[in-house]
């Protein structure tokens, strides 16, 4: 038997090593802290898994959805966008409910890509852009996020040729894994280069709704002419605690989103229908729950903060997303820090470079990890710092 070609291309998985060090350390007895994983550890709010629970007893949900979702979902989604962000969207041309947005991330490439063709994409960046980029036989042109430029690609800088060439373009704020966020102005002059190039763009923004001292991130759907040229992603997953359930949605350009309703179309049944009603209750339903979870995240965010000051870690407090994006010390690179803190401190981190070359020499820690969990970890670090402090 031979897998293909695709299967060996993918990328060597990077936290190999690390996981077996947690497996080794655990079957020790030794506790091991983990601050690398961006799923929120509270639950899903109690309305919304009341909604899906009368509506998995009813059993017009136990047959196949529609792969486009329920209407009434469509509508929601709609609604929704109008209320937090002022756009309109046609629910039946405009919206597309996806299985999780990774399912759609994955698949936009098989709408736009070709052999041979080119994708922009950030560099670091979530996996799944390059990945679906690669499994549609294209190449990734990649964009390097600096700090020195707020973690945002510089258009600029793309060749012409490149750009001219490239058929689609992927943006995400708030960022993963820098945190980073982009105001509507960069916006703008993405929607100016997709123009120029004739490229089509994904935003990619499941975690608008995750911020933190009364910042609110735009949708990249707020500038004018951005539905002209492209896509967003979203998600219930991080606002609403709802990983586990895997819904999330694709607005804006019509062809494009009916491009990927095809590709949809022939590989999946949709959403349960079930979940399609627990995700209208999320998004039509009471608030004020986005307020209490980025209240508690904002707390963990302070209290790391603290810490990591004052162990000379150096690194921008997020203004939203799960995540703070950590400088390295000197003479480290960022598995081999990684490590270091896993072995030293019993704390699990993600190392930078697992989001590409340019997240080499940053460390990610997320936000998800429960108080008491965290409080723990903070403690192992400050006490790592301290030994490592008073070696000769
Ligand atoms: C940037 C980004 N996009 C998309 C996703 C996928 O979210 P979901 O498939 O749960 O909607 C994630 C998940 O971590 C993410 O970080």
């Amino acid at each position: 038997m031979q897998t293909s070609k695709r299967i060996e291309m993918l990328p060597p998985y990077l936290f190999v090593e690390i996981n077996r060090k947690i497996a080794e350390k655990k079957a020790k007895g030794e506790k091991v802290i983990t601050l690398a994983i961006g799923d929120p550890d509270i639950p899903t709010p109690e309305h919304i898994i009341e909604r899906l629970s009368q509506a998995a007893h009813d059993p017009a949900n136990h047959r196949y959805p529609e792969t486009d979702g329920l209407p009434q979902f469509r509508r929601a989604i709609a609604e929704w966008y109008e209320r937090r962000f002022g756009v309109s969207l046609e629910p039946d041309k405009e919206v597309l409910p996806l299985i999780g947005s990774k399912e759609g991330i994955g698949h936009i490439a098989l709408c736009f890509i070709d052999p041979g063709d080119i994708a922009l994409v950030p560099d670091p960046s979530y996996p799944v852009y390059p990945v679906g980029t690669m499994f549609a036989g294209g190449e990734c042109y990649f964009m390097p996020l600096v700090e020195e430029k707020g973690f945002l690609p510089d258009l600029e800088d793309i060749p012409s040729p490149v750009a001219d060439q490239a058929k689609l373009l992927w943006i995400n704020y708030p960022n993963n894994p820098t945190a980073a966020v982009a105001d509507l102005d960069f916006f703008e002059r993405v929607v100016h280069f997709a123009r120029k190039h004739d490229i089509a763009i994904c935003h990619d923004g499941p975690y608008s709704e995750v911020s933190f001292d009364g910042y609110r991130p735009p949708s990249f759907m707020q500038v004018p002419g951005a539905k002209e040229v492209g896509v967003e992603f979203h998600s219930l997953s991080k606002s609403y605690n709802m990983t586990g359930w895997r819904v999330g949605m694709a607005v804006g350009n019509a062809r494009i989103i009916e491009a990927l309703m095809r590709v949809k179309s022939n590989l999946d049944s949709g959403i349960p229908q079930a979940i399609q009603y627990a995700a209208i209750e999320a998004l039509l339903g009471p608030q004020d729950c986005i307020d209490e979870h980025n209240a508690i995240y904002q707390r963990r965010r302070d209290r790391l903060m603290e810490t990591l000051n004052r162990i000379g870690l150096r690194a921008k407090p997020p203004q939203a997303s799960l995540y703070i994006w950590v400088r390295i010390p000197e003479g480290y690179d960022s598995l081999g820090f990684a490590s270091e803190l896993l072995e030293k401190a019993g704390v699990v981190v993600t190392p930078g470079v697992g989001y590409g070359r340019y997240g080499e020499g940053y460390i990610r820690l997320s936000l998800t990890t429960p108080d008491d969990q965290l409080e723990e970890g903070l403690a192992c670090l400050s006490a790592w710092h301290s030994s490592r402090q008073s070696l000769p």
